[in-house]
């Protein structure tokens, strides 16, 4: 989140001497976006920053598509997908273009090593599991709810507080934000925004690590990760400063925007980013018009390919879909409720919904470890009754 934020000790001016008790200097790095141009934090090191003692090509990162076929309406069941490995490890790609890669990750276990995507951000959010996301900024505890945001270049690891956990991440190389409509001049949330600054947590405990050994930072660049061994531990910060640092927010924490009649999409937006946004449907009272109609009305989002991971409750407007599954309406047909569900939703009023969803402004594409999981089926759930 582009706000001011400050950890641990740093010189009161900046790239001037600041030195260790035995006073030798510590190492100042300057960690900022688009060319000294964007939003940026000044970070002092124990150790010199480009020290690395290997190097090795892991091979290729990028995602392997598979032919979309007729275009049609999709669903995938991820709730099964086996569980294992470590966060970063157990992550599935299953659609993306060149803005962004949506996936899921059910790891077992805690990461070993340390991971740096140089050329994404990354948004964990957090459908199952607890732990704490350990960066050179400090550590961020997380829980069910939270959208983790780890801007490009930082270098992190995921410790896991439960047996389990189950996330559906969006990688992109563009910056995470709040919608600029939901900011001033200045950047800060306005009063119509559904969440506020408050709202946002920041990296709250800075731990320095001046230990030495071998440790392994594998770096996302270039669609390929490369080992990096370093002989000292990566989160040797003394203190921080900036805009540029890994934050949550918890869906639970988004404050439904509703109204007598149907809202807008927009109205769930909680952030956006190059050629797409991502929204949350939070559990909220329906419209309260007398005559109104809680489900959606059939829309051609023309332009909008649009994804849906469904976490809870029960889905007013989807049939056959369950818990963990994920939609994919593409442009080039009008999606809505399947047949009997508007009539279903007449005289509700609430739903305890809770979904995220990722409108892109250009066709996703479909991985194989997708086709794995889809619900062949989904497209005939509009087929029943007499189609009026
Ligand atoms: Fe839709």
């Amino acid at each position: 989140m582009p706000f001011y934020h400050k950890l641990g000790e740093i010189p009161h001016k900046r790239h001037t001497q600041f030195k260790k008790p035995d006073g030798k200097l510590y190492r100042e790095e300057v960690m900022g976006l688009e060319g000294f141009s964007s939003i940026q934090s000044i970070l002092y090191h124990h150790f010199l920053p480009p020290r690395v003692q290997e190097v090795e090509d892991l091979g290729p990162a990028k995602p392997e598509y598979e032919d979309f076929g007729p275009i049609r309406h999709r669903a995938l069941a991820t709730a099964d997908v086996p569980a294992g490995g470590d966060p970063v490890a157990a992550r599935r790609a299953l659609l993306g273009n060149n803005d962004v890669i949506l996936g899921i990750a059910r790891p077992t276990k805690s990461m070993d090593y340390f991971y740096r995507n140089a050329q994404a951000y990354e948004t964990w959010w957090v459908h199952e599991g607890s732990g704490t996301l350990k960066s050179q900024f400090g550590n961020l505890a997380f829980h069910p709810g939270d959208y983790i945001v780890i801007p490009f270049g930082v270098t992190w690891q995921m410790k896991l507080d439960t047996p389990e956990a189950r996330f559906f991440t969006i990688e992109n190389p563009s910056q995470t934000v709040p919608p600029k409509r939901y900011r001033n001049a200045y950047g800060q949330l306005l009063e119509h925004a559904p969440y506020c600054e408050r709202d946002i947590r920041v990296p709250s405990e800075l731990e320095t690590h001046t230990e030495r050994g071998q440790f392994e930072v594998r770096v996302k660049v270039r669609d390929r990760i490369t080992r990096h061994m370093l002989d000292h531990h990566p989160f040797d910060v003394i203190g921080w400063d900036g805009y540029l640092y890994p934050w949550a927010f918890n869906v639970e924490d988004f404050e439904p925007i509703t109204g007598r009649i149907h809202q807008p999409p927009p109205v769930h937006q909680t952030f956006e980013a190059r050629n797409f946004v991502v929204c949350s449907f939070v559990p909220r009272l329906f419209d309260y018009h007398p005559e109104g109609i809680p489900a959606p009305y059939n829309h051609s989002n023309v332009n909008s390919d649009e994804v849906i991971y469904y976490a809870e409750g029960n889905f007013m407007s989807r049939k056959g879909i369950e818990r963990g599954d994920i939609s994919l309406h593409p442009y080039g047909l009008p999606h809505g409720p399947q047949p009997g569900m508007t009539e279903a939703s007449i005289g509700a009023k609430k739903t305890e919904e809770l979904a995220v969803m990722v409108d892109t402004f250009y066709p996703l594409h479909i991985t194989k470890q997708a086709l794995e999981l889809e619900k062949p089926e989904y497209m005939a759930s509009w087929l029943e009754g007499d189609g009026e």
